[in-house]
């Protein structure tokens, strides 16, 4: 850990033009400066770069930020990582936090393990490279599949000699404690007390973390005509650190690749990313045999949205990764299929071509997995009226998860083409199922949430964005005090997690269909769990709440400017002035009404303030605008240099004095509009509560609500007043 005076020192010294500077050539263009975009294939300059704001961005594929995340994004580092490349170029000596007793302990127990790793993986590569049996066995076995020693060396494959411990007595010897070599699955004791080497006759791959720490290890057996009678791969088993779902064989090898080309290649195993490797492919990752997750797309995506998926040519083997392909359509990325001949795989069609005719190969084959799918499932459908409505249905199913309403509209076209069924049959059918699956995710959050406030009720009821708190059933028949404070409980993240910068989407909208269409459509995609379609109102909800968090946003942009400004000054409890800062204030506003940020995002800036404020030196804007958490970052970026939003809020013609110096009249009234859209927000579900037949049948019910109705009333009334320029109705 890094502490955070010196974090501060080399966030002040990082200057965006020197560090912009290092990769791109800059030229001056009036205040700015500007150059080509590092991160896409740029022709013209779009990469801008502020001098004044110490940022940069690129207009086009719209990448940038502070200078430490500039490093993040171009050298591919973590965030503290990042900041040493900062300090090492700014001179600045670095001084790791002193940690906690708790924080010792677990951060020692990872860094054993990840120096047992590192201790075991130099160990290998020495029994392979300088040991008589390693040199005649193992690296013969890798020089016999025609792999390069340069290969070898790069991806530092080693091997492990076939005796019972000799791994576990070489780490015994070199003073590691054998607790670490158990718990890195390194060596393996036995119900009657014996200790052996996991790896043992085994030849061995590495497995890195994306910044290429080793966390595991993969050993293959030497003869394949074993075959059956051994596991041919034996892999560390789950740690502290490698857990198998996070991690992707070749992805610290191939970033940078992924990177320049923006895209990456997938395939299944170990050897196959060498051998593409040594074809000259390196931007290509492997999922190690198993099924793909979300933790290993999202790694995958970090770096590009285009991946292309290599399969060993057996239909089979399509159909079984179907999930997964699906997952990668979910997420946004652009999915390509490519196809090797019967029976080889990237590692054996390697060895039969020269570089160039792979990487030809590659390029001319890779299909779009829709068109891919579409003509596989057609060949077998053979006109078959029956199987053909089930396959549309299939590919349907593929195309309802595109997240992208362009990309999703174009695929339709294309299959409807190719299936020569309507444009607007396919599209009802996905709309179908779209609706199908926004109940089902519905469903989830409901679930999730009463699990939450099942959760919430025995323990701590008060803050943290995910406690769950009444119904608003519960709500409304409340008669607290406060007008306001029965309107916190619904803050369960599920179910304000629209980001305020994502417009809201609009429901697909479902053709009108003859009642041949209908019947066509209904072979389709048959009756089944489809609900009513909600998407209008939907919508309409999804307008007026991401106009809500844009007030709030408002609140949060107070705090990234000027969190840690005094603003005015208030008596404590022994009547004593004091100074109190933006932050303060927003928060004893807040807690006045019982009520916190209903973005989760916004409510951790607001926190994060809290935490740091009296820190000496601290400034919000420069903490949250290098925030490593990129979404923090981000919001925070654009919001601290957002121009002019509050002079609207002024009259005009009036001269308008700097925010700053305006902040005791500011942030009250912005305050005060917050609150005003959070009744507004109850208001707006009283009403549709006292509308509901259910409601109106039971006296107590809608007197209960009645009451609350009165009450916002009242509070409007009140807060009207004070904010002087809304008429009441
Ligand atoms: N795998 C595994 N355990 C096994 C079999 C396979 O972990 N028992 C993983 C390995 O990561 C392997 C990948 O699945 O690389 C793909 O398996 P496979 O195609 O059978 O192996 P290859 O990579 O082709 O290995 P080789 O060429 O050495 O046979
Ligand atoms: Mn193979």
């Amino acid at each position: 850990m890094i502490d955070r005076q010196t974090v501060d020192r080399i966030l002040d010294a990082a200057n965006i033009v020197d560090v912009v500077s290092d990769f791109v050539t800059l030229k001056r263009a009036g205040a700015n400066l500007k150059g080509l975009c590092p991160f896409h294939d740029d022709r013209t300059p779009s990469f801008m770069v502020s001098p004044s704001k110490n940022i940069c961005k690129c207009f086009a594929c719209g990448k940038g930020g502070t200078p430490v995340h500039f490093i993040m994004e171009h050298e591919q580092l973590t965030y503290p990582e990042a900041l040493k490349y900062l300090a090492k170029k700014y001179h600045i000596e670095v001084k790791e936090r002193e940690q906690t007793d708790e924080e010792k302990a677990e951060q020692s127990e990872r860094e054993s393990l990840f120096a047992v790793n590192e201790w075991a993986n130099d160990w290998f590569q020495q029994q392979m490279n300088e040991t008589l049996d390693g040199r005649a066995i193992g690296l013969a076995y890798f020089r016999q599949r025609g792999f390069r020693d340069d290969l070898i060396r790069k991806f530092q494959l080693g091997f492990c000699p076939d005796k019972y411990d000799a791994q576990w007595k070489a780490g015994l010897e070199a003073g590691y404690n054998g607790d670490f070599l158990l718990k890195t699955g390194l060596c393996i004791r036995n119900e009657a007390g014996k200790t052996y080497d996991r790896f043992r006759n085994r030849v061995i791959f590495p497995i890195h973390t994306i910044s290429g720490k080793v966390v595991g290890f993969g050993g293959r057996v030497l003869d394949s005509r074993t075959k059956g009678v051994q596991v041919k791969y034996q892999n560390s088993p789950e740690s502290v650190i490698y857990s198998k779902k996070r991690e992707l064989y070749g992805l610290f090898f191939a970033k940078k690749a992924i990177v320049q080309q923006d895209l990456c290649y997938l395939v299944e195993g170990y050897t196959d990313v060498m051998a593409m490797h040594q074809q000259g492919v390196e931007n290509v990752v492997a999922s190690s045999g198993t099924a793909l997750t979300h933790e290993q797309i999202r790694a995958i995506h970090r770096f590009t949205e285009n991946i292309v998926v290599i399969y060993d040519g057996d239909a089979a083997g399509i159909k079984a990764s179907q999930r997964g392909i699906d997952m990668l359509l979910a997420e946004g990325m652009s999915v390509k299929l490519l196809l090797l001949p019967d029976g080889d795989d990237p590692d054996s069609f390697a060895r039969k071509h020269t570089a160039t005719e792979y990487q030809e190969y590659l390029k001319e084959h890779q299909v779009d997995f829709i068109q891919f799918k579409t003509n596989l499932l057609m060949e077998e459908a053979q006109g078959d009226p029956i199987k053909l409505s089930r396959l549309t249905g299939n590919i349907v199913q593929s195309l309802a998860v595109i997240p992208d309403e362009i990309t999703r509209t174009f695929y339709i076209k294309e299959t409807s083409q190719m299936l020569s069924v309507e444009e607007r049959i396919i599209t009802a059918a996905v709309a179908k199922v779209r609706t199908q699956l926004r109940e089902e995710r519905r469903r989830e959050r409901e679930r999730e949430a009463s699990r939450q406030q099942a959760q919430g009720s025995a323990g701590t009821a008060s803050a943290g964005p995910a406690s769950a708190g009444p119904s608003p059933a519960d709500a409304a028949a409340s008669t607290a005090g406060s007008p306001l404070a029965g309107s916190s409980p619904d803050h369960s993240p599920a179910q304000q997690s629209t980001p305020p910068t994502s417009p809201a989407r609009t429901g697909d909208p479902s053709p009108e269909l003859t009642p041949e269409e209908e019947a066509m459509l209904a072979g389709i995609i048959p009756e089944g769990s489809v609900q009513p379609a909600t998407t209008n109102l939907q919508s309409k909800q999804q307008r007026e709440e991401t106009q809500f968090l844009q007030t709030e946003q408002l609140l949060v942009q107070m705090i990234v400017r000027h969190g840690e400004k005094v603003m005015c000054e208030a008596e404590d409890e022994n009547g004593e002035s004091r100074p109190v800062t933006v932050v303060e204030f927003i928060q004893y506003a807040l807690q006045e009404d019982d009520l916190q940020f209903h973005s989760p995002l916004h409510q951790r800036i607001l926190v994060e303030a809290l935490e740091h404020y009296q820190e000496e030196g601290f400034r919000c804007s420069r903490y949250f605008e290098n925030h490593p958490d990129l979404a923090i970052a981000e919001l925070s970026t654009e919001l601290a240099h957002e121009k002019e939003t509050l002079s609207k809020i002024h009259q005009k013609g009036i001269p308008i004095k700097p925010e700053e110096e305006r902040l005791e009249e500011l942030v009250p009234h912005l305050i005060a509009d917050y609150k005003f859209a959070i009744l507004e927000r109850e208001m707006r579900e009283v009403m549709q509560q006292m509308s509901s037949p259910e409601v109106l049948a039971d006296k107590q019910r809608s007197d209960a609500i009645m009451r609350r109705f009165l009450e916002i009333k009242q509070a409007q009334t009140a807060l009207g007043r004070q904010l002087g320029d809304r008429v009441l109705t």
